[in-house]
């Protein structure tokens, strides 16, 4: 069985059906990615599998559980990670206070934490551990807001990492780098996919091609195709859409 598992997902806004019937499932220890073109519903598909909206019919299923309409919270407590297409940090705090207030360990305890001084050790060497997985070692008092936009956007994988996961979703990781930024993040994602489950949603198909393990293609509500890399390579959406710039 796989660790997650959507079927027959069906999303409408009013009278605007964004996913007709969709069917996904993600295996424990892969990289899937899903690909579409924007406004596909590929956000959407987080949305209702993360928890933030319930679907209007369907079922979804996280280590054989059905998880189908709990809340976020619930979903994130019990190992559901997600990291946002637009950026969701503490500007003001450093690098490390935005680690440590999403940890698991301090989450667990409330605000507790605060007045345990044996324990906030703990707490900051461990999010000093998750800062340098990143690739953030040396910025760990540095404000949010002087990060780079690509520290940024690594931060924001750190703090969902915090939360100990037992699978993470990407929704464009990608977005607003520019090649050097995406390259770290391919070394970034790259090392990661070897000790967690990993979703990514992602239109930058080079990226996608070099790391899934799996693709699925989501189009006018459906998944439209879905394969390895290299059985998606001659698929005619892709080579539309991809104008010749796969990895070879
Ligand atoms: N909360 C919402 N209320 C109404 N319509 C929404 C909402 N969220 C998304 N949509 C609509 O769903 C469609 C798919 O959007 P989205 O899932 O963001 O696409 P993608 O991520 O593939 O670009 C769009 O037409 C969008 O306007
Ligand atoms: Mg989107």
């Amino acid at each position: 069985m796989a660790l997650f598992e959507a079927t027959q997902i069906h999303k409408r806004f009013g009278d605007q059906v964004v996913l007709e019937s969709v069917s996904l499932a993600f295996e424990e220890g892969q990289l899937s990615g899903i690909m579409g073109p924007n406004g596909a519903g590929k956000t959407t598909c987080f949305n209702v599998l993360t928890g933030r909206f319930a679907p209007n019919r369907g079922v979804v299923r996280f280590a054989g559980q059905d998880i189908t309409g709990k809340s976020p919270r619930e979903i994130a407590r019990l190992g559901v990670a997600r990291s946002f297409q637009i950026m969701n940090l503490f500007n003001d705090d450093s690098a490390i206070d935005n680690i440590v207030v999403a940890l698991k360990s301090v989450q667990a305890q409330a605000w507790s934490v605060w007045r345990d001084l044996g324990r906030h050790t703990a707490a900051y060497e461990e999010a000093a551990e998750i800062l340098r997985e990143i690739g953030l070692a040396g910025k760990e008092s540095m404000p949010c807001r002087r990060l780079s936009y690509g520290e940024r956007r690594a931060l924001e994988i750190g703090v969902a990492l915090a939360a100990r996961p037992r699978i993470l979703f990407l929704d464009e990781p990608t977005a607003g780098l520019g090649a050097e930024g995406t390259t770290r993040l391919l070394e970034l994602v790259g090392r990661l996919k070897q000790k967690i489950t990993i979703v990514i949603i992602e239109h930058d198909m080079n990226f996608l091609f070099r790391l899934a393990d799996r693709i699925s293609v989501i189009h006018w509500g459906q998944v439209i195709a879905q394969g390895s890399p290299a059985e998606l390579r001659d698929n005619p959406w892709v080579q539309r859409s991809s104008l010749g710039g796969l990895p070879a």
